[in-house]
């Protein structure tokens, strides 16, 4: 008999999610063994509990995830603990901090259903927080050329390093300020996708700026507290057609970002050695619209 699934939330902040747990609770998690405001140095005496306590055989049914609002400390959680596994005492780990991972996903998942992204040309809007990031390194990995615009042109050029450090291509992403407006019009004019990635309430495209840019194919908005990231753009568009182009707001792109936390979680219990970050998040999203997973 096989025993039951445990998933041990390390979380970095004071009060460990409660979205995260109720998640987990539906993706078929047997015991949800909640820790927050987990710091990197604590994580190997934690980690050495988990792989230490079930024979190699059962570690399969134990699991890590990773979550709380500080993306870098859950990058930094995450790697701690892929390193203090070895063989045979190895448990898979899932890192989703503030749902960054499995929003890009889903995110550019909805663009990919309207416009290929190979050759095409993005915008990334607030491409500096941690939803931004991904979307960027996931549009430039799937070879799509990449705008990445922050207010700050440093912080632009400093999120571009941060992308290449991990393995992006350079030679996709192009740094650029929305402090010029006109050349932010410009530059959209180019553009078949445009992702609004800003923190909550904070607009970024008017409307007039978005009707300019006719070779946009599709618009997706995260944010979903008013007003909209892009004027025009509902909180509920799902895929919306305006003239050439699709839209879709926070909740349109919810539904898919949540497909892929529940089945990412569930995917943690098929075998002890997996490592689900935004990558492997973006394979399970693509399974789902298959209609493989
Ligand atoms: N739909 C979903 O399922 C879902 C799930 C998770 C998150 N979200 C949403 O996705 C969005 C991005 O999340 P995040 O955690 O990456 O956001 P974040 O880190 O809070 O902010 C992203 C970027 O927004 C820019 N920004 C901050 N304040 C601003 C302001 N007042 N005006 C203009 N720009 C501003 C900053 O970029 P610069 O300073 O570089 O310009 C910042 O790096 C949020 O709206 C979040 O609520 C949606």
């Amino acid at each position: 008999m096989s025993k039951p699934k445990i998933l041990i939330q390390f979380d970095t902040d004071p009060k460990a999610s409660v979205f995260d747990a109720v998640v987990a609770v539906d993706a078929g998690v047997d015991h949800l063994l909640q820790y927050s405001g987990v710091r990197p140095e604590e994580i190997r005496d934690l980690v050495h509990g988990a792989m230490y306590t079930r024979g190699p055989a059962d570690l399969k049914n134990t699991a890590i995830f990773v979550g709380g609002s500080n993306v870098s400390q859950g990058e930094a959680i995450a790697a701690a603990a892929k390193a203090t596994l070895f063989d045979p005492f190895r448990v898979s780990i899932m890192l989703d901090s503030n749902g960054a991972n499995s929003t890009a996903a889903a995110a550019v998942l909805c663009a990919a259903k309207h416009h290929p992204l190979e050759g095409a040309t993005a915008m990334v809007l607030a491409a500096t927080g941690a939803v931004g990031q991904r979307v960027c390194q996931i549009l430039a990995n799937a070879k799509c050329n990449v705008m990445v615009v922050s207010r700050s042109l440093d912080r632009s050029t400093d999120c571009i390093q941060k992308l290449v450090a991990n393995g992006v291509s350079a030679d996709r992403l192009h740094a650029l300020t929305s402090s010029s407006p006109s050349e932010l019009e410009s530059q959209l004019q180019r553009c078949q996708l445009v992702f609004a990635c800003g923190a909550a309430g904070a607009r970024l495209l008017n409307a007039s700026q978005l009707e300019q840019a006719s070779s946009l194919r599709v618009a997706i908005d995260l944010n979903a507290v008013p007003p909209s990231g892009i004027e025009g753009i509902d909180l509920m568009d799902k895929g919306t057609q305006r003239g050439n182009r699709f839209d879709y707001g926070a909740l349109g792109v919810g539904g898919l970002k949540m497909k892929i936390h529940k089945a990412s979680i569930a995917a943690l219990f098929q075998s002890n050695t997996q490592f689900l970050d935004c990558q492997e998040m973006l394979a399970i999203g693509d399974q789902i619209l298959n209609g493989t997973k």
